[in-house]
């Protein structure tokens, strides 16, 4: 039997409607904040992530599901958003627009070969948000209380904001330089990965899973101290602005992100409910300030978040928060004999054209086992259609939560199941 691939998830129609639930809440709040929604290609040029998430980030070194295509072009499943957007930000000018700064989300499917594990899984669908175009610490503060907004939106209370800064291109490299110094003479006690960071990107050293509880972390210097007077200055805005809007935040100072392209304002979101499992982030993002002239774009700035739904799933069942199940349909006909089914067939479709949701037993089964099938669809009334209803043109119509029922004429099914609505 072919089973579905390592890593993946069916999205099965008894699970859908909160994936539905918590789309349409997504739009909502992006539209709220003024976010339009921009739809990518889910392949890119392979070039586009080595280049943009940089080649010594995990995602570009392990993590890519990459393939040359029958024109013998190197494309892959996008493992990310920002990198894609940022793409089209610049193939289609958008830094002539007249609605700057350009402020966009997505909700897609993303690919990662990662280890499955609970809250990892090898395509899963980001909700993120790009603003490209200013750098200015008060729409670092707006993306960053649209994170928070939406995750109180759903009733989440457990969590912690985390935040940092990277600083700006000079200061990174001055603090890079300072890691080197710190952990180059004892980087044989680190794993492989660290001794190849330590060249390539120091700074992904105090991100390491396997090293983390190795002393030299914690005594590693901190980034702030390497931050310049600019960079202070722009990480101070955007924490007093936070507070001015009542968002709680802690500082993490070794908080860098595994993507490459960070500058200034790093964040990310973890949940604290028990039960939540080993992987607790719920959302990362940040400022990239390189990351356009990096993929030959203008000198422009952005910022943005990613979210997975995947995540957000697990961290409301965490906290006991359910997503309430959508309504059944108005009218359920149940039919006893052939006749009556292929009337009913012609029924529901003059009903569904006036905007009623119906339904029939398709399956021909016993009148008992319709109406536990009625139940089961939640209708709202139901209707048995047999000879005797056929030939006088009358059906009891049955409101199934009181039981009470009234006779209407087939010819006015529609308007009194308006009215009843
Ligand atoms: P990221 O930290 O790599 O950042 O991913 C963002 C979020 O995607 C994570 O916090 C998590 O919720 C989710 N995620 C990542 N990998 C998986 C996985 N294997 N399974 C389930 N969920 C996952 C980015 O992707 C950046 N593009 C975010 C960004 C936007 N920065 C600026 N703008």
């Amino acid at each position: 039997m072919i089973q579905i691939p390592r890593g993946t998830q069916d999205i099965l129609p008894a699970e859908s409607y909160k994936w539905q639930f918590i789309e349409k809440k997504l739009n909502e709040i992006a539209n709220n904040y003024n976010y339009k929604e921009i739809r990518t290609p889910i392949f890119e040029s392979t070039d586009l992530f080595v280049r943009g998430v940089g080649g010594s980030t995990d995602i570009v070194n392990k993590e890519m599901y990459t393939f040359n295509d029958k024109g013998d072009r190197s494309l892959t499943l996008k493992p990310e958003g920002t990198a894609p957007v940022v793409r089209s930000y610049i193939e289609n000018k958008m830094q002539h627009d007249v609605t700057q700064p350009v402020k966009v989300y997505y909700l897609d499917p993303m690919f990662r070969y990662e280890r499955k594990q609970k809250g990892r899984y090898r395509q899963f669908v980001q909700f993120g948000i790009e603003a490209i175009g200013v750098e200015d610490p008060l729409i670092d503060v707006e993306v960053i209380s649209m994170l928070m907004t939406i995750y109180r939106s759903f009733g989440l209370e457990n969590l912690r904001l985390y935040i940092n800064s990277i600083g700006d291109q000079d200061s990174r490299a001055n603090y890079n330089e300072a890691l080197v110094g710190h952990f180059k003479p004892s980087i044989h006690e680190f794993c492989s990965d660290c001794q190849t960071r330590i060249d390539t990107n120091p700074m992904r050293i105090l991100d390491c899973k396997k090293d983390r509880d190795h002393e030299l972390i914690q005594t590693a210097p901190r980034m702030y101290d390497y931050l310049n007077d600019a960079s202070k200055q722009y990480f101070e805005a955007v924490k007093s602005n936070l507070k001015a809007i009542g968002i709680e935040y802690e500082v993490d100072y070794n908080l860098v992100r595994g993507l490459d392209y960070y500058t200034h304002t790093a964040f990310e979101v973890m949940s604290d409910a028990e039960g939540f499992g080993a992987i607790t982030t719920l959302c990362g993002g940040g400022r990239y300030n390189g990351l356009l002239e990096l993929l030959d774009g203008p000198e422009e700035t952005g910022i943005g978040f990613a979210l997975s739904i995947e995540r957000l799933l697990l961290a409301l069942e965490a906290e006991g928060i359910e997503i309430p199940e959508p309504e059944g349909i108005d009218l359920y006909i149940c039919t006893l004999d052939d006749k009556a089914m292929e009337k009913a067939s012609h029924l529901i479709h003059s009903l569904r054209a006036n905007g009623i949701s119906c339904d029939i037993d398709y399956k021909r089964r016993k009148l008992k086992a319709q109406m536990k099938d009625a139940d089961r669809k939640g209708a709202a009334y139901t209707i048995v259609l047999g000879e005797n209803e056929l030939s006088a043109g009358n059906v009891e119509l049955k409101h199934m939560a009181t039981g009470d029922s009234k006779t209407v004429h087939l010819d006015e099914l529609v308007t009194v199941l308006e009215e009843e609505r």
